[in-house]
């Protein structure tokens, strides 16, 4: 800890500080994410019937619909982050888009959460997108609860399924309620820690307060109406027992370790376990590393990082809200802090918080919360607020794009403003862009579809540029570096072709294939290759 953090003790900080858990869900497409965030808020009596959060009718809109949508109705700011109250606890729960909105964005709020609850549809196991999201967790060491949904269904062996995690995301499991059947023998899981057997009813609204507890592995209910599926049970937790490891509290916070629970979503069974392993398990706000020195969140000065932005609420005012995850201190309205970048003195004004799907400005606010502060294009990602002290916080990765493309415009006049304006985009973090060496044109890089689409839909809103985008032969973009300048100049001369600046300045490696890209780290043992690189 450092000498310069000053602990405030002359209000009740530390216990807000405390009563924080600010978390995502992560999981692929359709495992049911929608249907849990629901069933959660509905504990949280944010909400108070299952439908209304955002996100899921509208991804069946065309994207430019969606993003009509997004404009007309804020729908995605007010559901990107959801704050409510459970024992005593202030929840946050982040948002992370899903499947065809798969962005930069989804990563970047990983970021901004101390926990993450994991997703698996037990009917198929850990799929795509979960490995990658999880490969971000394990960056930064975040710990991941794991709740396995759709027991209700016809689904994979349990055992099976904890052997996938294990082995494909190199988690280890300590499974704390088993599953006893599944599909319409689903009996209902068995609490491996309290002894007891919590009865699975059928139910889209069932409380969980109501759920019935049989005491005991061999409860005659299950003995006389599951025979089939008690006895498998009995052979599972036995090996469960044998081989699984033992829930640990240390192993969990340093994200070693997921506690595996089961359950249905969409029958609100199981959900009040996760929650009470979030207010139990989930660590409150973490310090946070900074060049200088650790961060602690429940120092009195305010320490804030933008880890999102979100535009487009009135394209004709450029005006945009920038989420700021609060790392220490607190928030009061008209609260002045310095903007570390511009070293201005910036006046933090109407910032909003978010109730589900409403958004109202606050007061106050401590943290682990995040504020959405409305700006012109004053705020990037990665900006830090502090209240004076320079600190350069660690945390907000750019991570190398996965699709490339060139813009091409329908109007050849406007190529300045073209440039001009992906330029700024870039900044702000909507795509990555880099400028070839030999200035070739833009490519832009993202790592999900629909950043093309938003940009197109910005460029035509607020630039009054009409583009489309054509595909490039870019494999990979790499950032390089290295400590021997003399080897970085030599491999500049030979490469030049293949470097690219992006929006920060930083020199980027753009391999045109896999095998090219090998041929280059092989050659060139003295130039470091890197798939991250920290914003700011
Ligand atoms: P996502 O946000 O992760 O994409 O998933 P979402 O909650 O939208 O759930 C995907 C589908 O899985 C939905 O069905 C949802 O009803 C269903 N589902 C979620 N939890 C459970 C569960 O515990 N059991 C079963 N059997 N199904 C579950 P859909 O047909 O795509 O949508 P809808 O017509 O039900 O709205």
């Amino acid at each position: 800890m450092s000498s310069t953090a000053t602990v405030n003790t002359a209000t009740s900080l530390p216990q807000e500080v405390a009563r924080r858990r600010t978390f995502a869900i992560i999981s692929h497409p359709d495992a049911g994410k929608t249907t849990l965030t629901e069933k959660l808020l509905m504990y949280g009596g944010a909400i108070r019937s299952a439908g209304t959060v955002k996100g899921k009718k509208s991804n069946q809109f065309a994207t430019s619909d969606w993003m009509e949508v997004e404009k007309q109705r804020g729908i995605s700011v007010a559901s990107s982050v959801m704050q409510f109250e459970h024992e005593g606890c202030v929840i946050n729960l982040l948002d992370t888009p899903g499947h065809q909105d798969f962005s930069e964005d989804t990563y970047r709020v990983l970021t901004a959460v101390d926990a993450a609850l994991m997703v698996i549809d037990a009917a198929k196991g850990v799929e795509a997108q979960t490995i990658k999201l999880l490969e971000v967790c394990r960056l930064r060491k975040t710990p991941v609860i794991t709740f396995i949904n759709k027991m209700d269904r016809e689904v994979r062996d349990p055992l099976e399924l904890i052997d996938e995690i294990e082995d494909i995301l190199k988690l280890d499991c300590a499974p704390v309620t088993w599953p006893v059947g599944m599909g319409k023998q689903f009996a209902g899981v068995y609490d491996l820690h309290r002894h007891q057997m919590l009865k699975f009813t059928p139910g889209d609204n069932t409380a969980d307060s109501e759920v019935e507890v049989l005491d005991g592995e061999d409860h005659p209910y299950l003995v006389e109406h599951f025979p089939i599926a008690h006895a498998t049970f009995k052979e599972e937790v036995e090996i469960v027992r044998e081989a699984a490891s033992p829930f640990d509290h240390q192993a969990f916070l340093a994200g070693d370790l997921s506690p595996v629970f089961f359950g249905s979503a969409i029958n609100n069974f199981g959900v009040r376990d996760i929650l009470q392993a979030l207010v139990s398990w989930a660590p409150s706000p973490r310090p946070r590393e900074a060049r200088q020195r650790e961060v602690l969140p429940d120092e009195a000065d305010f320490t804030g990082i933008v880890f999102k932005i979100q535009a487009n609420m009135n394209p004709l005012h450029r005006d945009r809200i920038a989420f700021l995850r609060i790392c220490s201190g607190e928030y009061r309205q008209g609260l002045r802090a310095t903007h570390l970048r511009s070293g201005k003195s910036i006046k933090l004004d109407h910032a909003i918080t978010f109730m589900a799907q409403e958004r109202s400005h606050l007061s106050e606010a401590y943290a682990g919360d995040i504020i959405g502060i409305p700006n012109h294009g004053r705020l990037r990602i990665g900006d830090v607020i502090t209240q004076g002290e320079t600190l350069k916080l660690e945390g907000i990765p750019h991570f190398s794009p996965e699709i490339f493309r060139v813009a091409r415009l329908n109007d050849p006049l406007r190529a300045k403003q073209l440039n001009k304006a992906l330029q700024e985009l870039g900044e702000e973090g909507t795509i990555q862009v880099f400028e070839p060496l030999e200035k070739t044109g833009m490519v832009l890089g993202a790592v999900g579809q629909l950043q093309f689409e938003t940009v197109a839909h910005r460029l035509l809103t607020e630039y009054k540029i009409d583009a489309s985008f054509d595909s490039v032969p870019v494999h990979k973009a790499l950032w390089v570096s290295s400590a021997d300048a003399a080897a970085m100049k030599r491999f500049l001369q030979s490469n030049a072709s293949r470097l690219a600046r992006d929006a920060a300045g930083a020199l980027a490696f753009m391999a045109p294939n896999r095998s090219v890209l090998q041929l280059t780290i092989e050659k060139w043992p003295e130039i470091e290759f890197h798939s991250t690189r920290e914003v700011g």
